[in-house]
């Protein structure tokens, strides 16, 4: 095996365990389909929640406080809180007046399955949740101060900076013409933004110095776009099969995408390029980013 595919072989591991007890806990912590007052609400959230996914946002921050030696339950109540605004933004991004899509996670989307006016609200509901579980962080001893950091770094991802205004641009250039900076713009923030919220927040829970906090920031950045580049060649290269999720979408949609504006051999080269600009962030932080440098591999060369 070489070195590099010890590395990915390694990281992979390491990834599942963390999607595992990622999932044990959300199971936990979301609201009981039984539960009085809105069991129809929390019967969708939970089946968009735990339909599976990768589970990347919530390991991103495991991944970051653990390089700084900051570990236990805290820092999985973080990054599972954004996994709920991530699956959120994937019921919505679902409807039919966004990408209109019937297959996610391998199984039909929440508005096939609840109906729109249900997955509207599960999605509202799951983008907001996250600010009540950031608060439950002062249980495990964490300070206030740095609870009203989080939320300010999440706040920032979530709306118009962030995901939600990158949606929306998303919809504006459907059919349009643009240029590399403005596809950069949309990909950074409805994809790059929800990448760099989890990674600040492991990094503001270990303590993490503003150096330190600056190369992740450029990381994250880096990272963010790789994933939606690669995410763009997958749904020309790849089947609904092993994605989960319909392929071809794009080119049907109109939408502006790395392959769309360089060809699929010109957004490959960019992929590569973006994670090299990714590896060179964290270069100067050490050993201690050697499973975020194996992350960024594993996002270049995922396949779904
Ligand atoms: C899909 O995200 C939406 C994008 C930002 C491209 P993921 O590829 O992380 O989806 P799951 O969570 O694994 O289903
Ligand atoms: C959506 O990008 C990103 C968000 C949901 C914010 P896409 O529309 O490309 O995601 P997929 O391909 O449907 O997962
Ligand atoms: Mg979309
Ligand atoms: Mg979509
Ligand atoms: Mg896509």
């Amino acid at each position: 095996m070489s070195k590099e595919q010890e590395s990915i072989s390694n990281f992979l591991s390491k990834l599942s365990e963390i999607a595992e007890k990622v999932n044990e806990y959300l199971d936990k912590w979301l609201p009981q389909n039984e539960e009085e007052y809105s069991a129809n609400l929390n019967e969708a959230m939970r089946y968009s929640v735990m339909a599976g996914g990768k589970r990347i946002r919530p390991a991103l921050t495991v991944l970051t406080a653990e390089a700084f030696g900051f570990k236990g339950e805290a820092v999985y109540r973080a990054g599972c809180a954004y996994e709920l605004y991530h699956s959120a933004s994937l019921i919505h991004d679902d409807l039919p007046c966004m990408d209109d899509d019937d297959l996610r996670r391998g199984k039909p989307t929440n508005h096939k399955v609840f109906g729109e006016a249900t997955a509207v609200l599960a999605g509202d509901c799951l983008m907001l949740m996250p600010y009540e579980w950031f608060g439950k962080l002062g249980e495990y001893g964490v300070s206030e101060d740095k609870i009203v950091k989080i939320m300010k770094i999440a706040n920032e991802a979530f709306t118009y900076r962030g995901v939600i205004g990158g949606q929306m641009l998303d919809l504006r250039y459907e059919n349009k013409k643009i240029d590399q900076e403005t596809l950069e713009r949309i990909h950074m923030g409805k994809t790059a933004a929800l990448l760099r919220a989890p990674i600040l927040t492991g990094a503001v829970l270990a303590d993490a110095n503003s150096e330190q906090l600056k190369s992740l920031k450029t990381y994250s950045h880096k990272i963010g776009l790789l994933f939606q580049i690669v995410d763009d060649i997958l749904d020309i290269e790849s089947d609904a099969a092993t994605l989960g999720k319909n392929t071809g979408r794009d080119v049907a949609l109109g939408k502006s995408t790395y392959p769309a504006l360089l060809g699929l051999d010109g957004a490959k080269e960019y992929a590569k390029k973006t994670y090299n600009e990714a590896i060179l962030a964290i270069e100067p932080l050490g050993d201690k980013m050697n499973d975020l440098k194996a992350l960024a591999l594993y996002l270049l060369q995922r396949k779904s």
